[in-house]
């Protein structure tokens, strides 16, 4: 099965109360734990020990954790890595705070992947025996979990060529330079399983953040998010509006510390044999906001 999902982020803030607030109040993680400075948070219908880690100083992502299926996959990853030439170093359990054995992988884009295949079970919030459909004491938006993450590299084939050779994933949408064979990659989303995208590549800089999506059921929701937001008074990037490129709705929006937010609905079912979506340069803006098919400039400039 190989790797199942996006199961943290671990991000930087400058400001941790105010951090805090977004998170816990704003976006209704559920805040597990503080250990060293650091504060883990989970959604409400997730199962493992934390999706979102807080640290305090800057910002941007220090590294994103993918969940495997079985612990032997951590074998097959840490060979795929190493013939595609990445850095890769094992994890020993605890290295990551409640997180068993693993690999770290550096890639080409110059950011840090952990792969492990357990992670500390806490339960989510309305358990697996009869379970509500939610929990009725949910804070602001309420998500269930973490959806995917969009990072920059400079050289976007190479960095897709990363994911689909050494993680399996498989391209769902790709922005491209033209339809010619010889074309390049400005943008590539890729599956690791049925979600339409787990994680999302974009030319720009290296090792650097454009955003991480939590995930919502459906354009009411997103809606509802949105009603929040003002409530909150959060820094809105774009939205709420559709894309075209997954067709999921969204709103971008900016924690206090100015790392981009998404809350993500919908979108398809991915199978690896579907024919991966082609968009050109020249449809880009119907691709990213299909609405208003236009890009604002700080979409395009602004990553942490
Ligand atoms: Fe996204």
């Amino acid at each position: 099965m190989g790797i199942l999902r996006l199961g943290y982020a671990e991000i930087n803030v400058t400001d941790m109360e105010e951090a805090k607030s977004h998170y816990e109040r704003t976006l209704g993680m559920k805040h597990v734990e503080d250990v060293n400075g650091a504060a883990y948070y989970k959604g409400w219908d997730e199962w493992d020990h934390h999706s979102l880690v807080l640290h305090e100083g800057g910002v941007g992502v220090n590294k994103f954790g993918y969940k495997v299926q079985r612990s032997e996959d951590l074998d097959y990853f840490e060979k795929k890595a190493q013939a595609f030439g990445a850095t890769v170093e094992r994890m020993s359990a605890g290295d990551t705070h409640e997180v068993k054995d693993g690999i770290r992988i550096t890639s080409p884009s110059e950011h840090v992947f952990e792969l492990y295949s357990e992670m500390t079970e806490v339960g989510s919030d309305v358990g697996f025996i009869n379970p509500e459909v939610f929990p009725r004491d949910l804070v602001g938006v309420g998500v269930p979990g973490v959806d995917h993450a969009l990072i920059s590299c400079e050289d976007p084939d190479l960095v897709n060529k990363f994911f689909t050779d050494v993680f399996d994933f498989y391209p769902t949408e790709q922005v491209v330079t033209s339809l010619d064979d010889d074309a390049s990659i400005i943008g590539s989303w890729l599956a690791a399983t049925m979600k339409v995208h787990d994680i999302a590549i974009i030319k720009g800089p290296q090792g650097k953040l454009h955003h991480f999506a939590f995930q919502l059921v459906d354009w009411s929701q997103v809606g509802r998010a949105g009603q929040l937001f003002s409530m909150d008074d959060v820094s809105i990037d774009v939205g709420p509006t559709q894309h075209g490129i997954t067709r999921g709705t969204t709103i971008y929006f900016f924690d206090p510390s100015g790392n981009r937010n998404e809350v993500f609905a919908g979108g398809y079912h991915a199978y690896p044999d579907r024919p991966c979506v082609k968009w050109t340069p020249d449809q880009l803006g119907k691709g990213i906001f299909y609405i208003t098919r236009e890009l604002n400039e700080r979409f395009t400039t602004v990553f942490t």
